[in-house]
């Protein structure tokens, strides 16, 4: 990995500080807009809902394949791939965390679900579906007008700074580090209380990760903690802005201004979340975001980064596609991290219903937020952050054992839930040796639980959740 970040990285080859960059980005990259055949062999990525309006229509009790329905049945989140971030295993519980004592086997009452609420529920409905076979049928289906379309649209959402759309999030956070010239000796402070894919990024640029504590309220970097962890080869702050909740973004780009450290904002959680008024993904050097089936929005698989200049986006499409703007004239050492035109339509559609699904999870979430008891600590919001509520998560008073309880009872009862994140980044194989300590990171995965709070719930749904939350933590001896 190391050389190939080397090779790949700007500040080695002419692109590095491009002179001549076009003031307007080109509407389609001629080295790549022609038609190949689409997609990568393997997962299906996600069970779908077919549901046209989440508001209106009821789902279609057998819209899912047989494989899928079984882990619906089982409260899994309706993904294919287990790489997947939002991924759910079936309803084992998650384990000893961070030193913390295993919890015993939760305890679980009988009880029969009779209906399933999944934790997310992707929407592809008939435009989607529509948009893909559009696509299909008119032939450019990597990386032309479509994908050229969606960036200028999600543009929209960023105050109309620069977006180049990638593959995946991951690839975003990992060619966004690569534009900025960070690599091999540079450290990047990342919270660890994340998914892997955040610190992974920076492992895949040649850096290495430090990891910092995040405020206990919010689950973000904690500024104060950013600034301690900042040493003399950082290079850059990656705050998260986890579950939907915008990172303290005024802080940390002071801490970033003082040190003359790049800021790159993980808003892959985070599509149209705001802090005072202004939107994710315009306070960093760039910003990525995902587009993963179970996210906010989604374009089956895809990543977006977000600039501020268009020198930078240039950079940033050479290195999605070979180092090439024109066909075999590569300018530097890239990646095939391209957008595939179906994923763009499909984004395209969506782009069109977030501020109404958007909508529809700050109400549900209002809905949860009253009806829960005191023993699940509702999520707290910042005094001028607007949550999007990628996740609804919630602290279980008590502890991992208590949680865990409360997770069995809610499957048990079919209703999907889960533990973003059980094991924080930082206990994770490929970073334990760092020796990180992170108690109030360690703490926080012993305790969360995050409930449906997805735009296709109905009020019943709502009620239901409500109503098996309270009962299971009761039921679980949950600390008031
Ligand atoms: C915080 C965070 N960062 C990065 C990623 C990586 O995105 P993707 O799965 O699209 O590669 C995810 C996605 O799941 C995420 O939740």
């Amino acid at each position: 990995m190391q050389g190939l970040r080397k090779d790949m990285n700007p500040a080695a080859g002419p692109a590095s500080a491009p002179t001549t960059a076009p003031t307007t980005a080109p509407t389609t990259e001629p080295a790549s807009a022609y038609a190949t055949a689409a997609g990568e062999p393997g997962d299906s990525g996600a069970s779908t809902d077919a549901r046209p309006t989440p508001a209106t229509a009821e789902a279609p009790a057998t819209a899912e394949p047989p494989a899928v329905r079984e882990a619906l049945a089982a409260g899994a989140a309706v993904a294919g791939s287990p790489g997947s971030d939002t991924h759910v295993a079936a309803a084992a519980p998650s384990g000893a965390v961070g030193g913390l004592p295993a919890p015993p086997t939760a305890s679980v009452a009988p009880v029969v679900a009779t209906s399933t609420i999944p934790a997310a529920k992707p929407v592809i409905g008939d435009e989607e579906v529509a948009a893909a076979v559009r696509v299909l049928r008119d032939g450019r289906v990597v990386q032309g007008p479509e994908v050229a379309a969606f960036e200028q649209e999600f543009a929209a959402l960023v105050e109309g700074r620069p977006c180049v759309a990638v593959n995946s999030g991951t690839s975003a956070l990992h060619l966004a580090l690569l534009a900025l010239g960070i690599g091999p000796g540079d450290e990047v402070v990342v919270p660890s209380f994340s998914f892997a894919a955040t610190a992974n990024a920076v492992r895949l640029a040649g850096a290495e990760p430090v990891f910092a504590e995040v405020d206990p309220d919010t689950f973000c970097l904690d500024p104060d903690a950013a600034a301690e962890a900042v040493g003399p080869r950082t290079a850059a702050l990656m705050p998260v802005h986890l579950y939907g909740h915008p990172a303290p973004m005024g802080r940390l780009t002071q801490l970033a201004q003082r040190h003359g450290l790049a800021l790159i904002e993980d808003a892959c959680q985070a599509h149209a979340a705001q802090l005072h008024g202004r939107p994710v993904g315009t306070f960093g050097d760039a910003a990525c975001f995902s587009f993963y089936p179970t996210k906010n929005m989604h374009t089956l698989e895809g990543g977006l980064v977000v600039v501020p200049d268009e020198e930078r986006a240039r950079t940033l499409r050479l290195l999605r596609n070979q180092g090439m703007e024109q066909r075999y004239e590569n300018e530097i050492v890239g990646a095939n991290m391209r957008m595939t035109d179906v994923a763009a339509a499909i984004g395209r559609v969506q782009l069109e219903r977030l501020a109404e699904w958007t909508q529809q999870r700050r109400r549900n979430a209002r809905t949860l937020d009253l009806g829960l008891d005191a023993g699940l600590v509702a999520p707290r919001v910042a005094d001028g952050a607007r949550h999007v509520y990628h996740q609804y998560t919630v602290r279980v008073r008590g502890g991992a054992a208590v949680r865990d309880a409360v997770q069995a009872r809610l499957r048990a009862e079919g209703i999907g839930c889960a533990v973003y994140y059980p094991t924080p980044i930082h206990r994770l194989r490929p970073y334990a040796h760092l020796g990180a300590e992170l108690p109030v990171t360690d703490r926080a995965a012993a305790e969360v639980l995050s409930l449906p709070v997805h735009p296709s719930l109905t009020p019943g749904d709502l009620d239901q959740i409500v109503a098996a939350a309270n009962r299971a933590v009761a039921e679980a001896g949950g600390t008031r």
